[in-house]
């Protein structure tokens, strides 16, 4: 009875989606665990592009569960949005097919408002974030003062902790930072609204996966953001307020460890992140445009949530260990090997200068990791495209050699490599 988990091994964007898309077809369901609609997730069929930010990946195969779990939080009008695209393409997202947890907490308005009033008032300071009001609705779920998606059977206890909630936040917003007040009638109307929508919807989340899993049915999480994202593992401040991490599989689901069987960390084969922080492999110029691509295409590097560019560097290998130790991988998903096909040398960190000292492990302080310089290894690279490969013995020499200094150097083996952005550009690797 296997949970298997996809987890982002480094700062959230590894293609995710895409490996879920992949391995859906087996599961029973499919389960987003953490986070919010700061996620995107792109997946690629005949042509067809979905891009997701609150449903799970595997709602694009029929017959697939998809739960969004305990540990998530849900803007509801975000929710409704992508469940009515999703129908207008064919997708079946009727209360068969899609599950809403009750412990899910909802994101309001008002939320969003505090995290744009936050990060103004942050300034220099600013994480970056993807003004989702992801932040303020984990406090609050924190501080035991949440709406959880559960109010949507009740539509008068709805309407009263609405209130009080846009009564408490409309008083920071205006005493404490100087903004508009939330209108309150306006959002207990709009959500009484996606009550009716979404009282069908409601699950006990942590049930439905155990039946699935006593059923000896296939259970795959779907991670969002990514390791270094992480609220305890990754480079704090400048994090999410969750946990994309294996555990956070556990809490959000409602699962002990003892169900689960493969933990799958997806790495790009270089680095992308959004937002604020330190970046040791960083690149800049002609040099990270090479990386990122100008835009044009979909799986360029440019924010699917908010349409920033990312910034882009060298692989890492301290982030894919570190990842492997806080999620207890079980293998890498590597993506994007073809993105660097026609470079003449290809630089890979194995470690980094600390003050004089090569430290090879990821420093959990961010001070510090600002302070490390990357020591690289120089590959060869391969001229051939290889987004038409689907063996590892159709490879380039040089390619394979560098998916395998990346299995060797991280102490995991890659189980598959991705090489272009179509569901069938996969390499099961040997
Ligand atoms: P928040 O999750 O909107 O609070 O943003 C916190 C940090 O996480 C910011 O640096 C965001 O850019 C980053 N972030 C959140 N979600 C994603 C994601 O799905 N991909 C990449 N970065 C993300």
């Amino acid at each position: 009875m296997p949970l298997n988990i996809i987890i982002g091994a480094q700062w959230g964007d590894e293609g995710k989606g895409h490996i879920t898309d992949r391995l859906a077809h087996d599961a029973a369901v499919v389960a987003r665990y953490s986070g919010g609609d700061n996620a995107g997730h792109t997946v690629i069929i005949a042509g067809e592009i979905f891009k997701l930010h609150l449903v799970p990946s595997g709602i694009i195969h029929p017959g697939v569960v998809c739960l969004i779990g305990n540990g998530t939080v849900v803007n509801p009008a975000v929710l409704l949005r992508e469940m009515d695209e999703l129908a207008a393409r064919g997708a079946d997202v009727g209360p068969a097919r899609l599950k809403l947890s009750g412990g899910a907490h909802l994101i309001t308005p008002a939320h969003i408002a505090m995290d744009r009033a936050h990060e103004r008032a942050r300034g220099r300071g600013a994480i970056g974030t993807t003004l989702r009001g992801i932040g303020p609705t984990y406090t609050d779920k924190a501080r035991r003062e949440g709406l959880r998606a559960e109010l949507f059977a009740d539509p008068d206890a709805l309407a009263e902790a609405l209130a009080a909630h846009v009564a408490a936040k409309n008083e920071a917003l205006v005493g404490g930072y100087g903004e508009e007040p939330v209108d309150v009638a306006a959002v207990i109307a709009e959500f009484t609204a996606y009550a009716r929508r979404l009282a069908p919807y409601l699950v006990d989340g942590p049930l439905l996966v155990d039946e699935a899993l006593r059923q000896g049915r296939m259970v795959l999480a779907e991670g969002a953001q990514g390791t270094l994202l992480d609220i305890d593992h990754g480079t704090y401040p400048f994090v999410t307020s969750s946990s994309p991490t294996a555990g956070g599989a556990m809490t959000g689901l409602g699962v002990g460890p003892r169900v689960v069987d493969r933990v799958i960390g997806v790495a790009k084969a270089f680095t992308t992140r959004v937002g604020g922080g330190p970046f040791p492999t960083e690149l800049d110029g002609a040099a990270a445009t090479r990386l990122r691509g100008t835009g044009e295409k979909p799986w360029d590097e440019f924010g699917t949530t908010t349409g920033r560019p990312r910034r882009v560097g060298w692989l890492d290998l301290p982030i894919l260990r570190h990842a492997r130790r806080v999620n207890s991988l079980s293998e890498f998903v590597l993506t994007k090997l073809d993105i660097l096909s026609g470079l003449p040398e290809i630089l890979v960190c194995v470690a980094y200068e600390l003050d004089g000292r090569r430290i090879e492990s990821f420093p959990h302080d961010p001070g510090v990791l600002a302070r490390c310089r990357p020591i690289y290894e120089t590959l060869p690279g391969w001229a051939e495209d290889v987004m038409e490969v689907r063996r590892p013995e159709d490879l380039p020499a040089a390619a394979r050699h560098y998916v395998d200094f990346v299995a060797a150097q991280s102490g995991v083996p890659v189980s598959y490599v991705s090489v272009g952005p179509g569901r069938e550009q996969f390499i099961v690797m040997d």
